[in-house]
């Protein structure tokens, strides 16, 4: 007992006087961490009889709560106290001339999804969005991708965590919504199809450019990238409809007539035909340049998404009847073709927030797209 008196005075001494946070720190994991001794002695309650468990738990409990007390209260005093002197340390001179600050730009992806929703709007296409945390009913099943899809494997999903089954013990289970769909990280743009078929029924012209997220890192592959999606939902759609529609953008966005697309049959479980989307380029003075034909020399193909028709399953979980409605879809990554665009080789850099970058490759507030003034101009 009064053992456990003086150690716990020491500490609340040692609380009071720590200077940092990492003082703080290390002594709670004396303390309260997991080999702290208030632990430990909270731990051989466990062994005791009911009699000597009464007598000695008291003592132990009301020492744990007043050190984690201490412990908080002197923790939001340290970071009050450095806030305090970043504030006073950070002052910005508001006199300084404004040419002399430093000008933001508008990053090339905010440029490229202005663009691409100036150029639908003029093919009648509304802009849609949808959460970027999803439930698997909407990123997979109702895109036809039941639970043992292989698919669902392939799109190395982000899946979140049960937070309250983490928290209490090793098992780690997964959050799920009301309806007991399991959260996520959204994997493409394609769960915006089934929201607005929900939402607004038939016929739809959509894009829907966004963030979507997969476990996967390289010098083309970032965890978090962006991909623009196209729904159109109408009667008697075909696939000249979607070659016509994919065409017609890629000319305006190149902002050159001999543009040549390669559509390769695929497979998609949301789309019947599959078909991917690739853009003939060549290399003009180490720079990519699209345009020309893909199987001449010195030219090449680039994938830049997949399409297809709207299958009918996917149109039925949406609520609408394939026998009245057909559709096409696609999914072009942003990235890709802003890439291909502009002329910058390592997608990492567009996530690094590098000023000179940013500086090199990003647009003026005032540059905005227009289809009158080029959609890709720059002042
Ligand atoms: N969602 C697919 C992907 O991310 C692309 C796609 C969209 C394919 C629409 C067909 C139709 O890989």
């Amino acid at each position: 007992m009064t053992d456990i008196t003086s150690r716990t005075e020491a500490a609340l001494a040692a609380i009071a006087a720590a200077t940092s946070l990492d003082a703080l720190e290390a002594e709670r994991l004396e303390t309260l961490g997991k080999k702290g001794w208030v632990s430990l002695a909270l731990k051989t309650l466990g062994g005791m009889t009911p009699e000597e468990r009464t007598q000695a738990a008291p003592a132990i409990q009301s020492a744990r709560a007043a050190i984690a007390d201490a412990l908080d209260a002197k923790k939001a005093a340290l970071e009050a106290a450095a806030l305090e002197e970043q504030l006073a340390r950070e002052t910005v001179d508001l006199t300084l001339p404004a040419a002399a600050a430093p000008r933001g730009s508008v990053h090339p992806v905010s440029q490229v999804m202005d663009e691409l929703a100036e150029i639908f709007a003029d093919l009648g296409f509304a802009v849609a969005t949808g959460p970027e945390i999803e439930d698997d009913w909407h990123n997979f099943t109702a895109l036809n991708m039941d639970e043992t899809h292989p698919a669902r494997a392939m799109h190395d999903t982000f899946y979140f965590p049960d937070k309250t089954l983490a928290s209490s013990s090793e098992a780690v289970g997964q959050q799920k919504t009301p309806e007991g769909r399991e959260v996520l990280l959204r994997t493409h743009t394609s769960p915006v199809q089934i929201r607005a078929m929900l939402d607004q029924g038939a016929p739809i012209r959509i894009i829907a450019p966004g963030r979507v997220y997969r476990s996967d890192s390289d010098a083309t592959h970032t965890p978090m990238f962006h991909q623009v999606e196209g729904l159109v939902i109408d009667k008697g759609i075909h696939l000249g409809h979607l070659k016509w529609t994919l065409e017609t953008f890629f000319k305006a966005f190149f902002e050159r007539e001999d543009i040549t697309l390669r559509l390769r049959p695929s497979y998609f479980p949301f789309t019947e035909p599959s078909v991917e989307v690739d853009v003939g380029y060549s290399n003009e003075g180490g720079r990519r340049v699209v345009g020309g034909h893909g199987d001449a020399p010195g030219h090449a193909w680039m994938e830049l998404g997949g399409s297809g028709m709207v299958n009918a399953r996917v149109l039925e979980f949406a609520g609408l009847d394939p026998k009245e409605w057909q559709g096409f879809a696609f999914g072009l990554g942003i990235d890709r073709i802003a890439m291909l665009k502009y002329g910058m080789n390592d997608l990492r850099a567009f996530f690094d927030g590098d000023p000179r970058w940013l500086a090199h490759y990003g647009f003026s507030p005032f540059d905005q797209p227009t289809l009158s003034a080029g959609v890709g101009a720059r002042a």
